[in-house]
């Protein structure tokens, strides 16, 4: 029997969803929910699917085994708990969530229940990501010494406005950081290792309405000495794909999206460049979302669900579970704090680190 998957939080991401679950091994898509009824029934008359109108009653469904959570990002707390606490899989789209106390929220309920939690940044399980970590793992680079992460972006104005909780801190919980940079955020901390110290500033430059930054630079300390940036934005027209560069005394390797598109090291190793060459003469060269947050593929989240499924049935933990989930929202506070003390941040944080600019409202 398929494990029953439903959907709550019926909105853009929500279709990405629909169309992973259908790619897995043992997966169906079952059902969803949505607190605006009419984006249910619109996502289940797609899928061919139910569209519950309470939460409780999809929950109570025993045909629903596994849910995912789409809906905006300051309110996955109260459905994730909810579904733990119905013995339901939970899996969470990013960010985990807004603050580290309403993470662990769901980290704990989670653990409690005994089903497993994961949080979803499909570039985890891109070829390219793997293959660059394989390399840290091999110690390929020899001594880590740099590490950076650029997302310069294009949003459009339309964008913010055409969602009443984009650009906001109570549901964004931040802007082109916490929303859109933190799939490399999450990338770069996993393949140069733990993030120690932080100096940051933030702007809204080339936005209306939106209380949340538009660019950010962060200048950090990893736990291995190595020093790195984080470049994010929603406002470099045209947008351009996001690169993560890893660089030591050994070797230096470049992602550009999903594509590998520089690989140097001192030593060769014939299995794992061979890999890497033949990948970097096929270009994927996906738009991934650099304009057009639309413009992604489903096929990272497919790989992670079946993660998920496979972590059920084997009894061990997903790949990018709740705590690495979280470690993402951590180095991003720690960023709007650094930048809004004008003082280095240390991580890891005791706890939230209280905010000025949450006062800041959209006036939308
Ligand atoms: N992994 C990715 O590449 C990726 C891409 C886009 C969005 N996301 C994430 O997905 C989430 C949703 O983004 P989106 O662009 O689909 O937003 P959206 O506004 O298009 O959809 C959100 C949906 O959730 C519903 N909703 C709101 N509050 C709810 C609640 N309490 N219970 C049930 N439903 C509720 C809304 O009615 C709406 O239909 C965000 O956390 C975002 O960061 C991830």
């Amino acid at each position: 029997m398929p494990y029953g998957f439903g959907i709550i939080g019926c909105g853009m991401i929500a279709n990405f969803h629909a169309k992973a679950i259908a790619d897995t091994k043992g997966g169906k898509l079952v059902a969803c929910f949505d607190s605006f009824p009419a984006a249910a029934e619109k996502l289940a008359a797609t899928y061919g699917i139910k569209a519950y109108a309470k939460l409780d009653d999809m929950l109570a469904d025993p045909k629903v085994q596994v849910v995912t959570i789409g809906t905006p990002s300051g309110a996955h707390m109260e459905p994730a708990v909810a579904a733990a606490k119905a013995g339901k899989h939970v899996i969470v789209e990013k960010p985990l969530e807004i603050t580290l106390k309403r993470c662990d929220a769901i980290i704990d309920a989670c653990e409690k229940a005994g089903v497993k939690l994961a949080t979803i940044f499909p570039s985890r399980f891109h070829s390219s990501s793997r293959a660059i970590r394989r390399a840290v793992e091999k110690n390929r680079f020899g001594k880590l010494t740099l590490g950076d992460a650029y997302v310069k972006w294009y949003r459009k104005q339309e964008y913010y406005d055409a969602g009443k909780w984009r650009g906001t801190w109570e549901l964004d919980g931040g802007g082109a950081l916490m929303n859109q940079a933190i799939h490399s955020v999450d990338l770069l901390t996993w393949l140069m290792g733990p993030v120690v110290e932080i100096r940051a500033q933030w702007a809204t430059l080339a936005h209306e309405r939106i209380a949340v930054e538009d660019v950010a630079v962060a200048t950090i300390r990893f736990a291995n000495g190595a020093l790195g940036t984080i470049e994010a934005t929603t406002a470099a027209f045209p947008g351009y794909l996001k690169r993560i560069e890893i660089h030591g005394s050994q070797g230096s390797a470049t992602m550009e999206e999903e594509d590998i598109v520089k690989w140097d090291f001192a030593k060769a190793d014939k299995k794992d460049d061979g890999a890497v060459a033949e990948s970097m003469a096929s270009k994927k060269s996906t738009g991934g979302g650099a304009a057009d947050p639309t413009a992604i593929g489903h096929h990272g989240h497919a790989l992670q669900f079946q993660d998920l499924l496979d972590a059920v049935k084997k009894g061990k933990s997903p790949a990018v579970d709740g705590r690495e989930g979280r470690r993402s929202v951590e180095i991003i506070l720690a960023i709007y704090k650094a930048a809004e003390s004008g003082k280095p941040v240390m991580l890891p944080l005791e706890k939230d680190p209280p905010l000025e600019a949450r006062k800041r409202k959209t006036g939308k």
